[in-house]
């Protein structure tokens, strides 16, 4: 019960990596505020947690997380931990990349991510946590991949830069990189079905252990960060990817 009464907030936390870090949150005593864009999988995920409350809001408009942060601050005046794990992915090879492309996967991936964390903050607890969800992408050469592998790897300096501002006030910053993990952003890829089911054989082929990473297995290491157990520990990138990176 490392989040008991501890009060956090999930910026998409309808599906995926963010579905089960809400889900372990809950089951750690938290009360869990989740967000995300299709009411559909929030109304499922509210449901599956007790307590839990759901918000409807896309970060790409950077003042749409201002009904849960009202919310939050009317019910309990602070957030203890904020996990900023929004996201949307893209495969487009160079020569094809336009800029809509680009601008859709950042306004989401890097400019909402940013956001979503400074508008929070007059809502963060001193020794609260913000944990982030980079990608082993940020740093893995991968082809077709340079729209989200740029937004992510400024993600990663986004979380440096909070890190080092946030100290003097207690929060701690950390982000989260996972490797290929079996969610359905897999699915939302933009490719067509034979090309989804290439992608996760080369995905799964790229990986040292030899398959795909679950939600719960990037889940723990978010709540490890998230929690006291990490107190001596800011500004880190955690790789959670089966060897990819390293080996
Ligand atoms: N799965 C992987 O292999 C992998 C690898 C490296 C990094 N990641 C990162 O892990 C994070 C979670 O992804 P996932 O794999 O769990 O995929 P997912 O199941 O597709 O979850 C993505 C989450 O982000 C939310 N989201 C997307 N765009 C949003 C927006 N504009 N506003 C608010 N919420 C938005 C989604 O909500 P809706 O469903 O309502 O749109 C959903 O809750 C992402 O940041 C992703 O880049 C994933």
């Amino acid at each position: 019960m490392r989040f008991k009464d501890k009060v956090v907030l999930v910026i998409g936390g309808n599906s995926g990596i963010g579905r089960a870090s809400a889900e372990a949150f809950a089951a750690e005593g938290a009360h869990v505020c989740l967000t995300g864009r299709s009411q559909k999988t929030i109304d499922e995920t509210v449901a599956a947690i007790p307590g839990a409350q759901g918000f409807r809001a896309d970060i790409a408009d950077i003042e749409s997380n201002a009904d849960v942060l009202t919310a939050i601050g009317d019910a309990h005046g602070r957030i203890d931990v904020l996990f900023v794990n929004a996201g949307v992915g893209a495969f487009v090879p160079v020569p094809d990349v336009t800029a809509e492309q680009w601008d859709e996967i950042h306004d989401v991936n890097l400019r909402g991510c940013f956001f979503a964390v400074q508008k929070a903050l007059p809502l963060m607890a001193k020794g609260g946590s913000i944990v982030i969800t980079g990608s082993i992408g940020s740093v893995a050469a991968v082809p077709g991949n340079v729209i989200y592998a740029a937004a992510k790897a400024g993600l990663r300096a986004v979380a440096r830069t909070l890190a080092v501002e946030l100290i003097g006030q207690g929060i701690r910053v950390n982000m989260v990189s996972p490797g290929p993990t079996e969610t359905p952003i897999i699915n939302r890829s933009g490719l067509p079905p034979e090309g989804v089911a290439g992608l996760r054989d080369l995905m799964t082929d790229a990986v040292p252990m030899k398959r795909m990473g679950t939600p719960a297995e990037i889940a723990r290491p978010v709540l490890f960060l998230a929690s006291d157990e990490a107190s001596f520990i800011t500004g880190i990138d955690l790789y959670v990817d089966g060897g990819c990176v390293e080996l």
